[in-house]
This record gives C-alpha cells, structure tokens and sequence, in this order.
C-alpha cells in the first residue's frame, strides 16, 4: 500500500530515488529519542506534567475554552514577573523572539537606546535595534563583569535614551546583573524605558517587575519554567503600553506586531486573529506556570539557590574556580566553571555525555573555550542532578589526569 507522497517511486522530479528510498527507510523505523540529562544553558528537562499537558487533544486557537487557558496563562505570568500589568502574554516562539517583539514594538526608528552590553545578549540585541534602526549605544563590561548602578545611571543621564536594556542573567558568561537600587525610577527620570532578559533567569532568582519598575521583560519557556523551547512569556508595563500604543509608525514586522498580538490575547478588550496559536505549547506553558506557583516563587528561588551551592562545594572540592570573580555577580542558574589549564574542555564534555548521558555545555561568544557551563534549571535544580555532574565532572577530569588546582601544570 502506497503511504505518502514521499515514498512513490519515481513520480516527483526532484530528489534522487535513491534519496527517497534511504529517508522512507529511516522513517519508517519508530522515534527513537534516547533520555539525557540536560545540564548545560537550555533547554532544561521539561517536566513529566508539562510533557503530559502536551499532548491533550488539541483546540481551536479560537475556541471559547482556549481563551480561558490563555487568560489563565497571563494570570500566572503576572506571578512570575512580579507585575500587576494585564499585559502579559506569550510570543509564539523561543526567547529571541520575546527579544525582537519587544526591541521592535518599543523602539521607532532614531530613537536611541542604551545597551548594556557584558556578553552575546546584549551582542544580539544591539544588532536587532539597529536592524529596526534605533540609534545603538553601547555600553560595555568584560566578560563576568556586570555594570553598578553609578555607570547606568550615568548612561542615561549622558545619552538620554528612549530605552536601557540589561540582561539580568547573561548566560554566555555566568554574570547576574543587579536590577534594583533606583534604577527604574532613574529611567522614569531620564523619560527611558528599562526592558530586561529574563530568559536564562526568572523562576530561578528573584525578579520584581513592579517593585524595580522594569517596562518590559521576556523570557523562555525552557529554562527556568521546566516546559520545551517555544513559547517566550513577555509583559509590558504602562508606560511600555503607552509607547506601543502612541507610534508614529508601524513596528517593521508583522508577525511580532503587539498591537496585534495583543489583540489576539485579549489585551484591547477584543479578540482577534493574528496567528494560529501554538494550541499545545500553550497547554505546556499553563501546566508550568501551575507547577510554580504550586511551589512559590520563594521555593523557586530557595532551590535554585541551594542547587548551586552544593555544585559549587563539590567543584570546589575537586579545585575548579568560578569565571565571576564577585560572589555577588554570579548568576546561580547557569554556572560558569574555568577550565584549568592542561585539560582539554571539549573532551569532558563528550565524556560526560558518553559515561553519564549528561549535558555539561562549553562557553560561547566571550567565553568559547574558557569556561564550562552548568545549568541548575526548574526541574533540573535538585540535589540528585548535582550530584550527576559532579560525578562527571570526577571522572571526566580524572581521565584526564587531573590531580586537582595544586598539582595542574602552570601552562597548558
Ligand atoms: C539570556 C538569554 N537571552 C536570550 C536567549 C535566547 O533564547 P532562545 O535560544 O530560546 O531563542 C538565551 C538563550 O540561551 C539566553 O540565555
């Protein structure tokens, strides 16, 4: 019996049969995914409820009872983000997207912004506001470091930007970058909106939307939130809505148009069609948001905390270092290690993988080759996936003949 198109013998030009043939046979065989242990930046192992929630029967984006599910996701939002703004919703897509839907609809073009640029974040998201063509400023700490209030403060008196935009957890270096301290009321000062990354960090370590008067935020789905990458939670704070709905001009996408988006989730005080919604994306989000706030924001927190304190008693232990200098700079949800001289960072990682099935990630952008990289996320921020790194760590640095900080040789 013929199945699909794909496997009809011959009738489509295009790929060669003999192509055909090998993808038919290769589909044919059952899915096969095999379980890792997923330590590295993200995505996090997804929780067994969230997994469940995917795969209800699905619903029409626009049926009555999915609106319910969606305004049930905003509720929980506003929990997560610390907010009292009916502006919440989720981006149809990964935590690049709640980047460019918000850099896009908060900025017209010439409006300047400041960006607090310490790693690949504030990197990418210099680029897509010139893209938009805002005027980019950048301000700019070495990898690990973060920036004082004094220096973003004085940013926004020198430059007078429409908007400063920091990345609480800047993932490509281990950086924690401190939010509070006055500087949302300096921006609401300097008439500039302040637009945070949340990705690799909310649910992780505190974040108080309102309280620090942050404008606008965006995370992930898959770090934090224990759900698979593809939906990127954002909200919008008055101010931020009044500069959306106050444009001169149009945001140059459409597919990222709030306006539209917003309407879509009820924002406006209408519904309406702007995209097919990711029906079961949305049930995943709902059941992480429900897990979290079955355990509280504080717990949340108070695990997270916990996790990276036993990995780093157990790496210390073994003579590993930390890439941030300060205590107090150190992001606890994605972990920045120094690889010692002498060891070959490549070769643990494949180690780890092939002994332990677990995830240990290299660096990447300023920290490529320098540094590894242990996510303590969501579901993955127990004392029982520590201690699987660690013991990957043990071995895969023992099988490199690793004595420990004193015996490693002064180059390597
Ligand atoms: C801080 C930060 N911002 C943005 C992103 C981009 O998210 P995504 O890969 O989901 O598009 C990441 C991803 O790791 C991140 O860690």
């Amino acid at each position: 019996m013929r199945r699909t198109p794909l496997f009809i013998r011959g009738r489509f030009k295009g790929p060669s049969l003999q192509l055909c043939d090998l993808a038919a046979l290769a589909l044919r065989q059952s899915l096969e995914v095999p379980s890792r242990l997923l330590m590295g930046p993200g995505p996090s192992n997804a929780h067994p409820r969230v997994l469940a929630a995917q795969a209800l029967p699905l619903l029409g984006h626009m049926h009555p009872h999915f609106f319910k599910i969606m305004d049930e996701i905003q509720g929980g939002l506003r929990y997560l983000f610390q907010t009292d703004s009916p502006y919440t919703l989720c981006i149809s897509g990964t935590g690049h997207a709640g980047m460019e839907a918000v850099i896009a609809n908060l900025l017209e073009p010439g409006d300047k912004i400041v960006v607090a640029n310490n790693g690949i974040w504030g990197e990418r998201v210099a680029d897509m506001a010139g893209r938009f063509r805002a005027e980019v400023v950048q301000l700019r700490a070495p990898a690990g470091k973060t920036f004082s209030t004094g220096e973003l403060k004085a940013a926004l008196e020198e430059h007078k930007p429409a908007a400063l935009f920091l990345v609480q957890g800047e993932s490509s270096t281990g950086a924690h970058q401190a939010l509070g301290d006055g500087l949302g009321a300096a921006c609401r000062a300097a008439g500039a909106l302040l637009i945070v990354d949340t990705v690799a960090s909310l649910g992780g370590v505190p974040f108080l939307g309102d309280a620090w008067g942050v404008d606008a935020a965006y995370t992930g789905s898959q770090k934090c939130l224990s759900a698979p990458p593809g939906a990127a939670p954002l909200f919008l704070g008055p101010r931020a809505i009044e500069k959306l709905r106050g444009r001169g001009t149009k945001p140059a996408t459409y597919n990222l148009d709030l306006n539209l988006i917003g309407d879509y989730w009820g924002w406006f005080g209408k519904r309406s069609y702007h995209h097919t919604g990711m029906v079961s994306m949305w049930y995943a989000m709902r059941e992480a948001l429900a897990i979290a706030g079955d355990e509280g924001l504080e717990a949340m927190w108070a695990r997270h905390s916990q996790a990276h304190r036993d990995l780093w008693e157990g790496l210390r232990a073994l003579g590993l270092e930390p890439f941030v200098e300060k205590d107090a700079d150190r992001l606890i949800t994605v972990n920045t290690i120094k690889v010692p001289p002498g060891i070959d960072f490549a070769a643990l990682t494949a180690h780890a993988m092939a002994n332990f099935s677990v995830e240990i990630s290299g660096g990447l952008g300023p920290t490529a080759g320098k540094v590894w990289r242990v996510g303590l996320m969501g579901a993955n921020a127990t004392p029982a996936s520590v201690q699987v790194v660690l013991a990957a760590f043990r071995a895969g640095l023992a099988a490199q003949g690793w004595k420990g900080a004193q015996a490693a040789p002064a180059t390597a």
